[in-house]
């Protein structure tokens, strides 16, 4: 029998970087997702005064909650363990410490309740929120753009993932961040240049659009945070208009950027999929939140006779139903997964990329 004859229920659990989150999700037969509870604790206060998300504290402070938040996520559901289908946790690719509070954790209610424990690649999950949220499924084009991982990936399908671009260097929301750091604006930093980026002058600071016109979808986003930097130490010592200014222009920038790099990416995806129905474009990942890129995003797929799909903002950071969703997404089609899996800190989507010069080990 197929796992999708009938209803499943599955928890997810999420932990792979700086929020906590448990969640419980139905699947119906007819593939139809719904989130019956999300709890998401933000470690947002624990990592303020670093700047930045400082692991081993991290996963201390995964571990102070998680229970609490798997309690409070059934309750809300109104379930007990032996309701459910499965479990579904983020085996990676993430901080370390926290990936093995979140596996550990599931594996032992795996075990006390004789439950199917499947481990989701987190990526995955933010591949296939669409699915859970508007009922998308592949194929489409994705560009996931979050604090670590910044790619374009053609999704032919639940587990089928085409790598068709990575950045070289920079995360996107790590040169959010780090532009925000640099601008004294605190963390995380994208909805800090976001807000500050509303009124500035686009035009004021003619920053280098990196990779524009190369002939494979890649991303860098060094060079351009580099010129911020010194941009913002020769305007030195800025007032607000002039802050307004840095964030906006850059904000353009990378717009343009990405779109760009986008722009690539469909053409070669257009060779893959020449059925105009599946010219679909999802963006996804915490990046994705971000309104002047979503707007910039929705030009070009009209321009190119693609619809745009995006979660809602709440689901585009990381969460625990977008794991649940994965987990239900793989358990109906049966697909194989290891009983005794490890956490893993890096787990790429696309096993064939090649690994990119200079890319380290964000590939
Ligand atoms: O997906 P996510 O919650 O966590 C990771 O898996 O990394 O993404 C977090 C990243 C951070 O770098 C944050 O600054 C960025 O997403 N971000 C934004 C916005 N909201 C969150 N970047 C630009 N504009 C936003 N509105
Ligand atoms: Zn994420």
């Amino acid at each position: 029998m197929l796992n999708s004859d009938k209803p499943v229920y599955i928890l997810g659990i999420e932990t792979s970087c700086d929020e906590t989150g448990a969640a419980v999700i139905k699947r119906a037969q007819n593939g139809q997702g719904t989130i019956l509870s999300n709890i998401v604790r933000s470690q947002l206060r624990e990592h303020e005064a670093f700047g930045g998300v400082v692991p081993e504290i991290a996963a201390r402070a995964h571990i102070e909650c998680l229970d609490r938040l798997i309690d409070a996520a059934m309750r809300d559901a109104g379930m007990e363990f032996t309701d459910l289908s499965a479990i579904a946790v983020t085996a990676g690719p993430g901080l370390i410490g926290g990936l093995l509070v979140g596996t550990v954790t599931a594996k032992a209610i795996g075990m006390v309740h004789d439950l199917p424990v499947i481990p989701v690649n987190h990526l995955e999950g933010h591949a296939l929120t669409v699915g859970l949220t508007e009922g998308i499924d592949p194929p489409y084009l994705l560009l996931l753009v979050s604090g670590g991982h910044t790619q374009i990936l053609a999704v032919h399908g639940v587990g089928k993932y085409q790598r068709l671009g990575t950045t070289l260097d920079d995360a996107l929301g790590e040169a959010f961040d780090k532009t925000a750091k640099l601008l004294g604006l605190g963390f995380p930093g994208g909805p800090q240049v976001e807000r500050w980026a509303e009124g500035g002058n686009w035009n004021r600071f003619p920053f280098p659009r990196p990779m524009l016109g190369r002939p494979e979808a890649h991303f860098s986003f060094s060079g351009l945070k580099n010129a911020l930097r010194l941009q913002a130490s020769k305007i030195a010592p800025l007032h607000d208009g002039d802050i307004r200014d840095l964030c906006a222009s850059f904000q353009l920038a990378v717009t343009e950027a990405v779109s760009d790099r986008i722009k690539t990416a469909m053409n070669a995806y257009i060779g893959m999929h020449p059925d105009r129905a599946a010219w679909r474009l999802v963006a996804a990942g915490g990046v994705a939140a971000n309104k002047a890129l979503r707007s910039a995003l929705m030009n070009l797929a009209q321009e190119r006779g693609f619809t745009l799909h995006v979660p809602p903002v709440a689901l585009c950071g990381d969460n625990a139903a977008m794991v649940a969703w994965a987990g239900a997404e793989r358990f109906v089609r049966n697909l194989p997964y290891e009983r005794d899996f490890s956490a893993r800190a890096r787990w790429p989507l696309d096993d064939n990329a090649p690994r990119t010069i200079g890319a380290g080990v964000k590939a």
